[in-house]
C-alpha cells in the first residue's frame, strides 16, 4: 500500500483558462485559441547549428487566480520546439539557471552517451553544458526535458520540457505537412497535480495530500473547461502529440467518432500510414497524425485513471475549425521501409520492473545512484531481443535510450498495425510483458552510459532506472 494507486481526489474541479503570467503569448491565451510553442531553428555558421537554451524559474497561472511558481526553457513554462535536420551538426548551449542541478536529456534521440543528457551529465546552478553531435535520426517526433537522479519528476512537471522535430529530405516528408504552426501542428500535454496554493505536486507525499487539482494542459493552456481553437488555412493538416505527463496514459480521439490516419510512432513514420480511432500514448511517447479538415473537428482527449489521478476525464480540448480550400493529394502508399527483425539469432536479456513499497526496481536494484544502479553490459553491433516483464501490479511503462526498438509482442500477442512502428516508450501494464528487439548501432563509450527505466517520472525517481554500457567490444 501506499505506492500511490489509490484514489487521491477527484478529477475535472473547474478552472477557467489559464492566463499566462509572465508568459509571453498572453494573447493567444486569453482568446482561446491554441497556443503554438515559438519555433528555435538555431543559427548556422561554419556547418554547425546552434541553439541557445537557458533552463529558468518563473511564474504561471497553471490554475486561474493562483500563481504556480514554474521552470521553463527561454521562458517560465516549457520551451520552444527545436528543429533539428538530418545529417546537420548541432551545438545545444545550455545554462542552468535553476538553484540546483539539471540536465537536458534529447528523448528519442540517437546521440553518443556522452551528449545523451543523462544523470552523469549534470551540472550544477549557474554552469552550462555544450553539447553537440550529428543528427542521425530521420524525420521524427522527439522531445527535451531534464534527466537528473531524483530530480526528473520534479523539473519536468514545473514545465521543464520542449519539443524536438527532426526533419529529412524523405520523399515521404515532402508529401506531409511541415509549415511550422500553420498546418505542421505541436500538441504538448501535460497532465499536473497541483493543490490551492498553486504548489505543483511531484512526488509521493505531494501526490498523498488532500485537496488537489488535476488540470490538463495542452502547450502550456488548461483545457478543464476550455476548447482550445486553431484555425486551419490548408485541409490537411498533420498534429505531434507528445504527452509530457509524469504518468497519465492519453487516448487521443475525434468526437465524432471518425478516424485519424496516424503517419508516425515514437521514432518516426509507420511503414503505411494506418486509419485508427484512438491512439494511446503513455508518458513520455509521440504520435503524428494527418486529419483533412473539410469541416469543423473536434478532438478528445481521453485522460486514463494515471496512478496519481482520482478518476478519468475525457475533455474536448481543441476544435480544428475547416478553412482550407485546396485538395491534397492522396497520401503515400508506403511512408517508409521498416524491415521487421528476425530475432532467431538476437541474443536474449530478461528485464524485471519491480517494487518493494515506494522503492522501484529493475532487476532487483532500486536505481537511486550511478553506483547502486542495475547495469547492463553490451557491445556495438549487439542485437538483442530483451523480455521486459512487470512483476508488479502497477502501471509501467519502458523507455530506452539510444537507440529505437521494435515490439516482438506485447503480453503476449504480435504486434499489428501501428505496433509494427519504431518505438522507445511503451506501456508495460501491471502483470504485463512485453518482448521488444533492438541493435546497438554507432556509438561505443566506457564511461559515459544511456539509461533505460518506466517512464512515469515519480518511479524513474524512486529508482525504477537502469544503465546501459555500449562498449567497442
Ligand atoms: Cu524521456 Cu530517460 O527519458
Ligand atoms: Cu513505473
Amino acid at each position: 500500500a501506499g505506492v500511490g494507486l489509490g484514489a487521491v481526489g477527484a478529477a475535472g474541479a473547474a478552472f477557467s483558462l489559464l492566463t499566462e503570467g509572465t508568459r509571453s503569448k498572453a494573447a493567444a491565451a486569453t482568446d482561446g485559441t491554441l497556443t503554438i510553442p515559438d519555433l528555435l531553428e538555431g543559427t548556422t555558421s561554419d556547418g554547425t547549428t546552434t541553439f541557445t537554451l537557458a533552463a529558468q524559474t518563473g511564474t504561471a497561472e497553471v490554475l486561474s487566480g493562483v500563481t504556480s511558481t514554474t521552470a521553463g526553457y527561454n521562458q517560465s513554462f516549457l520551451g520552444p520546439t527545436l528543429k533539428w535536420t538530418n545529417g546537420d551538426t548541432v551545438l545545444l548551449n545550455i545554462t542552468n539557471g535553476l538553484d540546483e542541478d539539471t540536465t537536458v536529456h534529447f528523448h528519442g534521440a540517437h546521440v553518443p552517451a556522452e551528449m545523451d543528457g543523462g544523470p552523469q551529465s549534470a551540472f550544477a546552478a549557474g554552469t552550462a553544458w555544450s553539447p553537440t553531435f550529428t543528427v542521425l535520426d530521420e524525420a521524427k517526433t522527439l522531445w527535451y526535458h531534464p534527466h537528473a537522479l531524483g530530480t526528473t519528476a520534479k523539473q519536468a512537471t514545473h514545465g521543464l520540457a520542449g519539443m524536438i522535430i527532426v526533419e529529412d529530405d524523405s520523399d515521404t516528408s515532402a508529401a506531409l505537412p511541415g509549415d511550422y504552426g500553420v498546418d505542421d501542428i505541436p500538441l504538448i500535454f501535460q497532465c499536473l497535480a497541483v493543490d490551492s496554493a498553486g504548489d505543483i505536486k511531484y512526488d509521493q507525499s505531494g501526490y498523498l495530500s488532500s485537496g488537489l487539482s488535476f488540470p490538463v494542459l495542452v502547450n502550456g493552456e488548461n483545457v478543464d473547461d476550455t476548447t482550445l481553437a486553431f484555425a486551419a488555412t490548408k485541409t490537411r493538416n498533420r498534429f505531434r502529440a507528445l504527452n509530457a505527463s509524469p504518468s497519465d496514459i492519453i487516448t487521443l480521439q475525434r468526437s465524432d467518432g471518425g478516424t485519424l490516419t496516424q503517419i508516425a510512432t515514437d521514432q518516426g513514420y509507420l511503414a503505411e500510414a494506418a486509419e485508427v480511432t484512438t491512439i494511446r500514448l503513455v508518458a513520455g511517447a509521440r504520435a503524428e497524425f494527418v486529419m483533412d479538415v473539410t469541416e469543423d473537428v473536434t478532438l478528445q482527449a481521453v485522460i486514463t485513471t494515471g496512478w496519481i489521478r482520482g478518476g478519468s476525464g475525457t475533455y474536448d480540448f481543441l476544435t480544428v475549425t475547416a478553412g482550407g480550400t485546396d485538395t491534397p493529394d492522396d497520401l503515400p502508399s508506403t511512408l517508409n521501409t521498416i524491415e521487421r527483425y528476425d530475432t532467431s539469432d538476437f541474443t536474449a536479456r530478461t528485464i524485471t520492473l519491480s517494487n518493494t513499497g515506494a522503492t522501484m526496481k529493475i532487476n532487483g536494484s532500486a536505481g537511486l545512484t550511478m553506483a547502486g544502479m542495475t547495469m547492463i553490459s553490451t557491445t556495438l553491433g549487439a542485437k538483442e531481443i530483451w523480455t521486459i516483464t512487470n512483476a508488479s501490479q502497477l502501471e509501467h511503462s519502458f523507455h530506452l535510450h539510444d537507440v529505437p526498438y521494435q515490439l516482438v509482442s506485447v503480453n503476449g500477442e504480435k504486434p499489428t498495425g501501428v505496433g509494427l512502428g519504431w518505438y522507445d516508450t511503451y506501456e508495460v501494464v501491471g502483470g504485463g510483458e512485453i518482448v521488444i528487439a533492438m541493435e546497438f548501432t554507432d556509438f561505443a563509450d566506457d564511461t559515459y552510459m544511456y539509461m533505460l527505466h518506466c517512464h512515469l517520472l515519480q518511479h524513474e525517481d524512486e529508482g525504477m532506472m537502469a544503465s546501459l554500457m555500449v562498449t567497442e567490444s
